[in-house]
């Protein structure tokens, strides 16, 4: 029996539509989570509000991933230039992860998640580590969503430290020069496990990648919206996945 889905038009009238018409759900959806510290300025609040907002929105997100049955949904939680925002906001930001998992961790497991990472892991503070290595191995059976948190994660750095890998192992004579092709290039990346996202959304009105998966976003969809991230919803998720639907990827072809 095909599974109905909601579908917001309008925020008074709501229609279903059959599963028939979203044919083509995207595989790999990813994220920009921005607009925290907008969102909690507008209301007079500390930008640490904005994110513990944003913080719950993941947990909902992540639920629209499970129902709509996206296989992967890369967050980017922390990037390695967001060391340079002041001192306790950075701290903060660091504790989400385990504050987060202390929370949902049940619920992530009821809805079958495996949680993973990309980005350097080993320069977290202890705090962060120990939570998030604690629930990969707890969820690393499961077979659903692959939620995978983007902590500590730059583009460039991330390829920078590939090309040291990669220096080092043909110096080590692993293969040649002739062997050395986009593919094994991306052997050495974080996401050398993941397909490339098909979607990527950025909240926030923001039109950027800020140095968020730009290798492996060479032939990704992007979809924008002004919404600030702790104000994303279902409806909005939803309005980006039917976006999708339409769109005609050639990937350089005809
Ligand atoms: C950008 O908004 C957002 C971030 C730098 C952090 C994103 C983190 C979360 C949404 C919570 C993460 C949750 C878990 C579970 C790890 P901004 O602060 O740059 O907003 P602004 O541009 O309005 O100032």
């Amino acid at each position: 029996m095909p599974m109905k889905l909601p579908f917001f038009k309008s925020k008074n009238e709501e229609r279903f539509i059959q599963s028939e018409e979203l044919t083509n759900v995207p595989e790999h959806v990813a994220i920009i989570m921005d607009g925290n510290g907008r969102w909690a300025k507008r209301k007079g609040l500390p930008r640490i509000a904005g994110h513990k907002a944003g913080m719950d929105v993941v947990k909902k997100t992540v639920e629209t991933a499970v129902k709509y049955n996206i296989k992967v949904l890369t967050l980017f939680a922390f990037s390695t230039e967001n060391w340079r925002r002041p001192k306790q906001e950075v701290e903060y930001l660091l504790r989400l992860p385990k504050e987060f998992l202390h929370i949902y961790l049940p619920d992530l497991m009821k809805n079958n998640v495996r949680i993973e990472t990309i980005g350097d892991f080993d320069s977290l503070p202890d705090y962060t580590k120990e939570a998030v290595r604690y629930a990969k191995e707890k969820t690393k059976n499961n077979d659903g969503l692959l939620l995978n948190f983007a902590l500590n994660y730059g583009s460039r750095d991330e390829i920078l430290s590939a090309i040291k890998l990669i220096m080092k192992d043909f110096d080590e004579d692993k293969f040649s020069l002739e062997q050395l092709d986009e593919e094994r290039l991306s052997q050495y990346l974080y996401t050398n496990h993941l397909s490339d996202p098909d979607l990527l959304i950025r909240t926030s009105g923001e039109q950027r990648l800020s140095n968020f998966l730009l290798w492996q976003s060479a032939y990704t969809e992007f979809w924008f919206t002004d919404v600030l991230w702790p104000d994303f919803n279902e409806e909005i998720f939803v309005e980006a996945l039917m976006d999708y639907q339409n769109r005609s990827r050639r990937f350089g072809g005809i």
